[in-house]
This record gives C-alpha cells, structure tokens and sequence, in this order.
C-alpha cells in the first residue's frame, strides 16, 4: 500500500425518506461502506462516516399524495423508521442527518447563491410540461412517457430508468400527468442551469487521474465512460415545485432547487451538524476542505453521474474561486443491484423484505454475513432466503460459531476457563500461526481495495483453517494422553478466537464484541488494532467468561413462513382508479330496470366456453335459466343456494346457443377481480331490489 492519508471522509448516498429501507438498499451501499469504516477505524485511522435523509424531490411529494398527508409527515416518519433500521444492522455513521434541516438549506443556497454570483449558472426559458387540471409544472416524476430512446413506455420527466438517458421533459413521447392521467400541455418557465458540458475535460482528467490512483471500479469507469462519450450538457438546476430548498435568487419564489443539487450538498452539512454536535464546529472542515483527506463516496450504480460528475463539478465550480478548496471523491465504488429471490426489489409490486420486517425475524449479523458474501460488486447478484439460510447454518454457525464454540467450551472443561501455556509449539502451531500473521495484511488489502466480498471470504478461511487445526490436534485425545500437548492446542485455538473478533468485526460486529466479552477482554476488538490480529496476545493464566451459543442456525419453517408470506402477500396499495362517469339519469329511466332477488338452484358450464356457466335460478314462483360469464371466477357448485341480483326484465337473448333470460349483478374492480352482489339473511327470492 501506498501512504496512508490523514483523515478518510466516507460518504454513503442519503437514502429518500419516503419508504422503508430493503436489503437491496443495504447490499448497495450501506453495508460495504460500513464494512470499510469499521476495517479503517480497526487501522487506526481517523475516519469520518457521514449520511442521512435525503428529503426532498418529486419521490417525497408523490408519496405524500398518495398517502394524503404533507411531505414533511412522510420524511418524518420514514427518516426516524430508516435512522432507527441502520442502528439496527449496526450501521455506525458517525451522523445521521436530514436535508429539512435549517443548516441544510443555507448550505445548499451557499452553493447556489456562489454559483449564481459568479455567473457559473445561465438562465433559460424553457419548454415544461405543465398539467391544467393539477394546476401545476410537471417536475420530473410527475410526468411518465414514452422514452424517445429505448421507447420505454414508463420514462419520468428527468430520465429514463431503462436506458438511463436523461430526459428533457418535451421530449416525451405521449406524456401524461402521473397525478390525474390526463394529457399535458406546454408552457414556458425559467430555471437556470448548471454548465457541466464546461467541465467535461476537466472530469475526465480528474476520474483518469483517481482511477490510476486508486484502482476504479469497472462497472464505474464504464458508466462515466458512456456519459463523456455522448457530451454532457447543461443542467437545469431549479424546479417549478413548492418542496425543496427555496431559490435565493429574486423572482424564483415559486420555485426549489432540483433535488439532486441539494442532496449532493447533504454531505457537507451533515458533516457540518456532526461537528456542531461534538462541540468543534469547525471540525467538518479537517475533513472536507483537509488537504490530506481521502473521500471516499459509497452508493449503488443508479447514482454513478451524480457522483462522478455532477457532484465533483460543482466542487471543482467552488474551489475555482481560490478560497476553501473541497476535497473531490478519491473513489466512488458504486455497486451494482441486489435482486431477491430471483427478481427485482419493487416497491410498488410489493417485492421484497424491509430491513426491519427481516430484522424481527432474524440477526444483524447473519444478515450481514450473507449479504457480505453475495455483495453485487461487479454485477447484479441475489439473495435467496435458502441461500440466507445455508450461509448462516453451513458457514457461519458450522464453521465460525462452531470453532469459537468448541474451543471455549474445551477451555472451560478442561483448563477450568483459563487460558493455558503454550509450551514450545510444533510444526502444526507454526503453520497455524502463520495463517494469522498473513491474515491482517492480505485481508486489510482486500479492504483497501474495496474487495469486501473476498475479505469476508478470506476471513472465513481463517476459521477454516482453524477447525482444521482443531481437529489435526485432537485435543479430547490428547487432554487424556498429553496434557501438555493439549494446552499448546487450546492456546494456539484461544489466540485464533480473538484474532478472529477482530477480522470480522466489520461483517460481524455483534458477534465480534461477543466474542471479545467472553474472552474477557477490555474494550473492544477494534480498539485492539487491525494488525493485533496477526499476533498472540492472550496470556496464559488468563481467564475466560462462560461461553454462550454465538450463532443461532435458522430453522427450515422460518424460512418457509417467509416465503409463504411472500407469496401471499397484502395486497400493495395502488391508487384508486378514477371512475368514468356516465351521462346522469331520471328516477323514472332508472326504474325500467328491474331487479329482483334470485336463488341459485343449480349451475353447469356451457361446453366449449371457458367463461360461460348456465344458471338455474328461482324468482318467486318463476324458473328460469341465465348464461353468465363468471366461470372464471365461481366454480359451478359454489353458486348453488346463493341469493343474488338479477336484472329481471331484460329481453332473453342467445349465448353460444344457450337461452339467457335475465342477468346477474356483479361488480369487477381494474385488476379483472369478479364478486356476484348476493343478499344475506332469508329474504325470498323474487323480491323487488330498489
Ligand atoms: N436519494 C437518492 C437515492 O436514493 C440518493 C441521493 S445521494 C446524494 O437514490 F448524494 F444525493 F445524497
Ligand atoms: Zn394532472
């Protein structure tokens, strides 16, 4: 490795406060970047972790309108249950924030006001889609359409999610608005816009320069690639929208700045709170304007330009001004996404498993460990509640928990709980030793070098060889044949154990600290130091706490609860359909219809049809037959003895050759589901229904 920086600033994208968090959003960029401060703060060295609430943008109103409360209503609920799921998973920002904060918008308007006082922004009148019944602009996701390049029909006003090509709203083909479905129209509005094009050279000097440095993902490169390759373009960087960070500028009173810019920005002022919070307010500096500062800025692939290029321009927009110089991200190791059980995480399909629902079921750190292995770093990868399953029993229980296990439990049967000499060891403990004097320096490189799944691995082939050495021992021999023997084995084991807190503290922590509790040891495994791991420190005569079980296997009817709950699930909540209305009517054309009530007497298909079925129905003292197309929907010998509603009067007609002589009621919802309207209670049949 190279020489270590002062100070390492680590950033992980502000998640929108506008639903639960999944465990796609984990595997994307939460659980690596926590991966990476716990490793760097076992190192010893001065890390800063920095996140919170992104908490405004089209994605927070839309939900609130949805859900009939106010943006502000759905940030605070969705940022204290988000906060709260992170602790859970033991993801340890140093702080937590939200772009609502006071702090926030004036940092935010800083920039922008900076920008504009110095004539970076330009002004344009532009083309919008603007609805005349919502009475408003279209901003980005409350306009869908057609994308004019991939031709995906679902393209937001900003961009398309199928090809990424970001958008101007004008170019949508057949747009509507996402509020009321109807057609908008065109208007001119005025925002002003940010000139990224004027930085492309620069950008790609800068991402050159970073990727030798610091060894870019490919996945990354390619992205920033694409975006060079087709020419950036400016920017608009306000919005026609009443939630946001207020334009300081006179004449834009009606509008905000466009989400993103202020998101970015988030970075700084959570910073910015965090030293505030400590007592030093002008900490947040040491590490963002720091000139030995490495940044490091972890999120998942959708959020590549933002990070590559949007961010580090208005960074390097600033910084031309010659006063405080921002550090620009050194890497930005973007994952690609998770999906589950073989799809995509949805949260309109009501696809996948929330953080906390998953958490009430099972352990952070299991969590963590499968999620770890199967981490999406180069492309696409799944988890699988099987696989979970597997990961936690196979691996985790049998391999990590079962040496650590086994070894202390044989510690307290045999030494009484101390730790026992070593005596002079032999060729099976030099071997074993030297797995652990490797083991801080190949695994902290995979760490540095953002491998996080092969450091788990790696980790992980410690323990292996561990129970390897384990049973090559045969301590529960040798406590009877060679005492001496045996102690050598156990102590060599009990070093392993705490060499083992410490390298998988970052995937583990819960475990890690458990572990170091039990060995009865102060503090906790990271404050021991990253290299300590590769060395023997546990001195005999030491003594040990009792053991407990460090990782609970996971039963095969909990995961197949899950899944069935999966299957069957409530049903996501749509916005209600808007109804078409018919022409109004008068009572008296009302009352030509008659409706009476029938009772089912018997029910058969009609051969060759795949929706018909033939009724047999009593109304009073009359019998008559009915063809209906429900039998999709009803079995023929679930309608016998319904009472239903029949139109009474209607002309008999032919069906596929049937007589029909009446028509049932039935009420059909927008997904295609089908109910008879039938009367309860004992009503007879032929009566009037008015
Ligand atoms: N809220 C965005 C998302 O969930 C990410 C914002 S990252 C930041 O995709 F840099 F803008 F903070
Ligand atoms: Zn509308």
């Amino acid at each position: 490795m190279k020489s270590q920086p002062q100070r390492i600033l680590v950033t992980a994208a502000l998640p929108y406060a506008n639903g639960p968090l999944h465990l796609g959003h984990l595997a994307g960029a939460y659980l690596p970047a926590d991966m990476y401060v716990r490793y760097q703060r076992a190192q010893k060295r001065d890390v800063l972790f920095i996140c919170g609430s992104d908490e405004h943008g089209v994605a927070i109103t839309v939900t609130a309108e949805k859900e009939k409360i106010t943006p502000q209503a759905v940030v605070d609920r969705y940022h204290a249950m988000n906060k709260e799921a992170f602790k859970n998973v033991g993801i340890s920002f140093d702080n937590y924030s939200r772009t609502s904060l006071p702090l926030h918008h004036k940092t935010a308007q800083e920039f922008f006001a900076e920008f504009h006082r110095r004539g970076i922004l330009r002004e344009k009148q532009e083309l919008q889609l603007y609805c005349e019944k919502d009475k408003m602009f279209l901003a980005d996701r409350y306009v869908e359409g057609t994308c004019p390049s991939c031709k995906y029909t679902q393209a937001r006003g900003d961009q398309c999610e199928n090809c990424g090509t970001w958008l101007n709203q004008a170019e949508l083909i057949d747009p509507k608005c996402k509020l009321c479905g109807t057609t908008p129209i065109v208007r001119t509005t005025s925002h002003w816009y940010f000139p990224l094009g004027d930085f492309q050279t620069r950008l790609e000097a800068y991402i050159k320069e970073r990727s030798a440095r610091d060894g870019w993902k490919e996945n990354v490169l390619r992205y920033c690639e694409s975006w060079f390759k087709e020419g950036l373009k400016d920017r608009a960087v306000t919005r026609d929208l009443s939630w946001g960070v207020p334009v300081p500028v006179p004449g834009y009173e009606s509008k905000v700045l466009y989400v993103w810019f202020d998101a970015v920005l988030g970075y700084i002022s959570s910073a910015k709170e965090w030293a505030a919070g400590i007592g030093k307010p002008d900490k947040w500096k040491e590490y963002w304007l720091g000139t030995d500062t490495k940044y490091v800025a972890f999120i998942g692939k959708d959020n590549v330009v933002f990070h590559c290029i949007v961010f580090p321009s208005m960074l390097m927009a600033w910084n031309d001004a010659g006063r405080e110089q921002y550090v620009l991200p050194e890497n930005v190791p973007a994952n690609e996404f998770l999906n589950f059980e073989g799809q995509k995480f949805s949260k309109s399909r009501g696809w996948g498993i929330d953080l906390q629902d998953f958490l009430k079921h099972f352990s952070a750190d299991s969590l963590r460990y499968t999620l770890a292995i199967n981490l999406p770093e180069s492309r696409d990868s799944d988890f699988y509640l099987k696989d979970f399953q597997a990961r936690t029993n196979n691996e985790l229980a049998d391999i990590f928990g079962n040496f650590v296990n086994r070894t202390l439990a044989f510690t307290e049967k045999t030494f009484n709980g101390v730790v026992p000499s070593s005596g002079s060891i032999g060729p099976l403990e030099k071997e074993m030793i030297a797995v652990l004097a490797d083991a801080p320096t190949k695994i902290g490189d995979l760490y540095d070098r953002y491998k996080f799944r092969e450091a788990v691995i790696e980790s992980m082939n410690v323990a292996r060889a561990a129970n390897k050495y384990f049973n090559d021992g045969q301590p529960w021999k040798t406590s009877k044949s060679n005492l001496e023997q045996c102690a050598m084995t156990l102590n060599t084991c009990l070093q392993v154990v705490r060499s083992l807190a410490i390298l998988m503290e970052p995937v583990v922590p819960v475990m890690a600290q458990k572990i170091w509790a039990t060995l009865n040891l102060e503090g906790t495994p990271s404050a021991a130091g990253w290299e300590s791991a590769g060395e023997l420190k546990l001195q005999a005569g030491h003594s040990l706490k009792k053991a407990e079980i460090l990782v609970t296997k996971i039963e095969d009817k909990q995961i197949e609860d899950i899944i069935e709950a999966l299957n069957n699930p409530a049903a996501p909540e749509q916005p209600k359909p808007a109804i078409e209305a018919k022409p109004k009517i008068s009572i008296d054309d009302f009352k030509k219809v008659e409706l009476r009530l029938a009772l089912v007497i018997s029910a058969e298909r009609v051969p060759k049809s795949e929706k018909l079925l033939k009724i047999q129905v009593e109304i009073g003292s009359e019998r008559r037959q009915i063809v209906a197309g429900i039998a999709q929907h009803y079995k023929p010998e679930d309608l016998v003895g319904k009472r239903i509603a029949v139109v009474s009067n209607l002309q008999p007609a032919k069906l596929m050759g049937q007589e029909s002589n009446g028509m049932l009621l039935a009420a059909s919802d927008s997904t295609g589901k089908l109910e008879l309207l039938t009367v309860n209670g004992d009503l007879e049949s032929g009566s009037l229904i008015k």
